[in-house]
């Protein structure tokens, strides 16, 4: 069973820590409404429901239109139980006519960590009894804007009567601060959802290699007398791609996926978060040097898919929780990374590498950001990308040192090298980042101010954190119009790289005492992508 339970006790252990002294050992009310069910006008069709996050969290129900009224007080047996009343909403008729039923009362009593289950027109009573029984108690909501579902004033109202205040300062705070650190079973869940999602990434890359050696065949009437069957697909442009990947995880029984898909081919790589997915990939004709594709399924002409890559930052969620993967893989080329492609991508999986393997508790994350940077600056010297020096003069303007201290290499790394994540992909932000940064001065140097611009995490590590690992180089012309006269680029040799576009490579690790563990499970060697997307593996 989800270990609502214990959620509840961490968060209202850390919701009476940024309390004042006086408030702290008072009782603590909170209630939280649940997602409703979404529909989209005029169908009279539900949309996938997702539950709220935070709800979810303290509740692990998935029941739409559900309340939660929890009260704990430190010091007293509600810190060690706390009380928490879940309210579904009954069985109506045109439910059982239309669609799925909630559960009974007791039928999710049985299956959620909570003290008691009623109806969801018990809950005046219930807010007026708790209220009677704790006359002092500070009454806590979620922030109530459109950002959480909406909790009817009928129900804020009754506490709003008393003199302690009703406030919607402080849980959300302390959600995110007790979502920060993930427990066993949230570990599995986002492990799951990998597992799904590594699988989901290697399927495309299958399917591509097995277009690559003609392996792929429609079978006769196809695409003529009868669409075509998945067997038949092949994958040529970034919709196809998608749609296979989400086919995957929706297979194994994975309902949403974490966030939308980003597939990007080509140039397209370099946008970030693409959000088209809409384009045919690069077609050639290619050097006669070049190998072929067997791409004549679809396309029957003499004309072959120009060498490029392919990049996929995807992730399904299992029960809530997320996966974040990106996989970037040869397309063209008969599924191999043209020379300066290989060398892009060796450099942003040896900034995975490094960032890897000094990932520890106690770290901070800053340095993970800056030693990428630095692993990217260097990179490019030996690429012959930045100049370098062969002066032993470290403070030498063209130096590594020199280099990275100019901030030039944001131009091409310019986002941050993860981010918590948890049940929201970019998880808990208002506890990832201190409102002043710390690390100057405990033994982190900076390197540049915009390495951080867009760093998630501002924290040193600890353990049952879950992290993304995702460092990428990218040649998007409007972030290197600013550096294209900058004296460390070689402008020439810049040129050869640009037609990359970008490589970026994600996996997630959660922090354990000794190090990490990657939840991610499909491969990212050069070997076994250039392998497998080529037919060969
Ligand atoms: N998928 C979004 C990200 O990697 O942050
Ligand atoms: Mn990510
Ligand atoms: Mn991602």
């Amino acid at each position: 069973m989800f270990p609502a339970e214990k959620h509840i006790i961490k968060t209202f252990n850390k919701l009476v820590e940024l309390l004042s002294e006086v408030d702290r050992n008072k009782p603590q009310v909170a209630l939280l409404a649940g997602s409703a069910t979404p529909y989209r006008n005029d169908t009279d069709r539900e949309m996938p429901f997702r539950q709220e996050s935070n709800f979810y969290y303290l509740t692990g129900c998935n029941i739409p239109s559900s309340y939660l009224l929890v009260t704990f007080q430190t010091g007293t047996g509600l810190a060690q139980m706390p009380s928490s009343q879940l309210f579904v909403p009954p069985i109506e008729l045109a439910d059982i006519m239309w669609s799925v039923p909630p559960p009974t009362k007791e039928v999710a009593a049985q299956i959620h960590d909570v003290t008691h289950v009623e109806h969801t027109a018990a809950l005046p009573d219930a807010i007026h009894e708790i209220l009677k029984a704790f006359p002092s108690a500070i009454f806590h909501t979620l922030p109530r804007t459109s950002l959480f579902p909406e909790l009817p004033e009928k129900y804020i109202g009754l506490a709003a009567t008393r003199n302690e205040p009703v406030t919607d300062e402080y849980l959300l705070t302390a959600l995110h601060r007790a979502r920060l650190t993930k427990g066993d079973a949230e570990i599995a869940l986002i492990q799951k959802a990998n597992e799904i999602s590594s699988r989901a990434h290697e399927t495309v890359m299958r399917v591509l290699g097995q277009g690559v050696i003609g392996a792929i065949k429609k079978a006769k009437g196809a695409g003529t007398e009868r669409p075509l069957l998945p067997s038949e697909w092949l994958i040529e442009k970034e919709a196809e791609a998608e749609a296979l990947f989400v086919a995957s995880c929706r297979r194994e029984g994975a309902v949403h996926q974490a966030y939308l898909p980003i597939v990007a081919g080509a140039s397209r790589a370099a946008t970030l978060h693409y959000c088209c997915n809409d384009k045919e990939f690069a077609w050639g004709p290619v050097g006669e040097h070049d190998h072929l594709n067997h791409n004549e399924l679809e396309h029957n002409e003499a004309r072959d898919l120009h060498p490029q890559v392919l990049l996929i930052d995807a992730g399904c969620e299992w029960d809530c929780y997320a996966a974040d993967i990106t996989r970037t893989m040869p397309v063209g080329n008969g599924g191999k990374f043209t020379p300066e492609a290989r060398a892009i991508y060796e450099l942003v999986l040896e900034m995975q590498k490094l960032s890897l393997e000094v990932l520890e508790p106690g770290l901070h994350w800053d340095a993970v950001q800056l030693l990428c940077h630095r692993t990217l600056v260097r990179g490019f010297q030996k690429l012959g990308i930045f100049k370098s020096t062969t002066s032993p003069n470290s403070g030498s303007w063209n130096s590594e040192e020199a280099i990275v201290a100019s901030g030039i290499s944001t131009a091409f790394f310019p986002h941050g090298v993860g981010h918590s994540l948890g049940m929201d992909v970019h998880d808990v932000p208002s506890a990832s980042k201190p409102e002043v940064n710390d690390t100057i001065g405990k033994g982190v140097e900076l390197g540049h101010p915009e390495f951080y611009t867009y760093l998630r995490l501002r924290l040193p590590l600890e353990e049952g954190m879950v992290v993304t690992v995702e460092p990428g180089i990218y040649f998007n012309p409007h972030l290197l119009a600013p550096v294209r006269d900058s004296k460390h680029i070689n402008q020439e040799v810049l040129k050869r790289y640009e037609a990359v576009g970008g490589v970026r490579i994600e996996d997630v690790v959660v922090i354990i005492k000794d190090g990490h563990i990657n939840l991610t499970t499909v491969r990212s060697d050069v070997e076994w992508i250039e392998g497998v997307c080529s037919g060969v593996l």
